[in-house]
């Protein structure tokens, strides 16, 4: 059996979490490969809604076993505060949350480190969200990380000692004012950890590969979008892991030829959190629009997404780069009442035309250009298949799909589970 991938195409906040949860019911399986509480999955049903960062979308679905992969960095002090939210809904989380060994963990310092480095920067900051991502990653590839099964050791606490001192010492290197009580973090920290344990720690590639054989269906679930990521993003304004389909691979010891359906996912119009490049931004009154109706505020940060339109030239990048099989479009909805849609089909990169993503796509090297199409002014949000939506709107996904050629297989006209059209 074949492990699918579903991922977010644009700069993250595409709805991934409300994807997975719909899709759900045909996975055994659902697999987080990579970031970490800088997520914010989103989930609406039966009038809750609930966000999850570092568990996997899963989590609600009665027969699905959610496992957090290698790839993933796990704060234990955020993840203590998942499974209490969890607790009122009684799902059984401890048979039903597997966590691999190999994934990372982030220390209270790996935070201050984040802090102390993105006010180091100034107005370069990258507009991290502050959860330790990048620290936790650097101190994975510069091999002095701190790995959930490094728990189940006699020396973990030394080691915990010992890499927490090398931090206080960068921290004080950056030379900023950061205000912290280390004793306090860590009292959390070591009481979250307590409560991690009850967990389920396994060797989460071989889970896989033996659950693989036995004809188990598998979903790997990204975490940000393609343009976030740490090869092919916006560098330097990217997350620090590989959004990207192939991050599923090293996020979860999957083989590449193991690997199935590519679900690609993106919203209608694009957003951006953060700093950082984004070529069709608008600061106008239809971004306003789209930002007010699109509720568009980071799941877990809370500050207010950058709006535009539809940038295809990406959106054609992301699809090559994972080799998308099929496509989710969100937020649908969230354009009813625009009498023109504006798409980016090409850059005016320096003077010249260019279809595809250059190096440098910073506004002074780069201005969108738009193919016009007509908008639609009815409500999407009750509406419950295909042969409903609006001929506009048709025309709309036709022409994507002619550009990106790759079929768009999902709709999403609300947050809701049920407000989900299938193709
Ligand atoms: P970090 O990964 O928290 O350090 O953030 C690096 C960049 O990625 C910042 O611009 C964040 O706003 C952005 N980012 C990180 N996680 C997410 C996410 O889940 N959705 C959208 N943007 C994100």
């Amino acid at each position: 059996m074949a492990v699918d991938l579903l991922l977010g195409l644009q700069w993250g906040d595409e709805g991934k979490g409300k994807i997975v949860d719909v899709l759900t019911t045909g996975y055994d399986i659902i697999a987080r490969f990579q970031g970490g509480p800088n997520a914010g999955h989103t989930l609406e049903f039966d009038g809750i809604k609930h966000v999850l960062h570092t568990i996997p979308s899963g989590i609600f679905h009665k027969n699905a076993l959610n496992i957090v992969g290698n790839g993933v960095v796990i704060d234990p002090v955020i993840f203590k505060k998942e499974l209490d939210a969890l607790k009122k809904f009684n799902l059984d989380v401890k048979s039903k949350l597997l966590i691999s060994r190999k994934a990372h963990l982030i220390l209270p310092t790996h935070r201050l480190l984040d802090a102390a480095s993105e006010a180091s920067k100034g107005k370069a900051k990258i507009g991290s969200t502050l959860k330790g991502i990048g620290p936790t990653y650097m101190d994975k590839t510069g091999r002095n990380g701190m790995r959930i099964g490094d728990l189940e050791m006699s020396d973990w606490k030394e080691k915990y000692r010992n890499l927490a001192n090398k931090h206080e010492a960068m921290i004080a290197y950056y030379n900023v004012d950061i205000q912290y009580d280390l004793a306090e973090l860590e009292k959390d920290f070591f009481e979250s950890i307590e409560e991690l344990k009850q967990l389920s720690f396994i060797d989460s590639e071989e889970y896989l590969y033996q659950a693989q054989k036995s004809g188990k269906k598998i979903l790997a679930e990204g975490a940000q979008g393609s343009l976030l990521d740490i090869d092919f993003g916006t560098y330097p304004f990217v997350t620090s892991s590989n959004t990207t389909a192939a991050g599923a691979c090293t996020g979860l010891g999957v083989a590449p030829n193991q690997i199935g359906d590519v679900k690609g996912i993106f919203k209608a119009y694009t957003t951006r959190v953060g700093s950082g490049p984004f070529p069709t931004e608008l600061f106008d009154e239809d971004g306003e629009t789209m930002a007010r109706v699109g509720n568009e505020f980071g799941a877990t940060t809370g500050r207010p997404r950058r709006c535009g339109w539809l940038d295809l030239v990406a959106l054609k990048y992301a699809v090559i780069i994972n080799g998308v099989t099929e496509l989710m479009m969100m937020k649908a909805d969230v354009l009813s009442g625009f009498d023109t849609l504006k798409i980016c089909t090409a850059y005016n990169y320096k003077g010249d035309k260019i279809e595809h993503l250059p190096f440098n796509i910073e506004a002074e090297n780069v201005t969108p250009i738009y193919s016009e199409m007509k908008g639609w002014k009815e409500d999407l949000t009750k509406m419950s298949s295909a042969d409903q939506l609006p001929d506009t709107l048709q025309a709309y996904i036709d022409f994507l799909e002619k550009e990106l050629e790759v079929p768009i297989k999902i709709v999403s006209v609300g947050p809701d589970r049920t407000q989900t059209i299938h193709r």
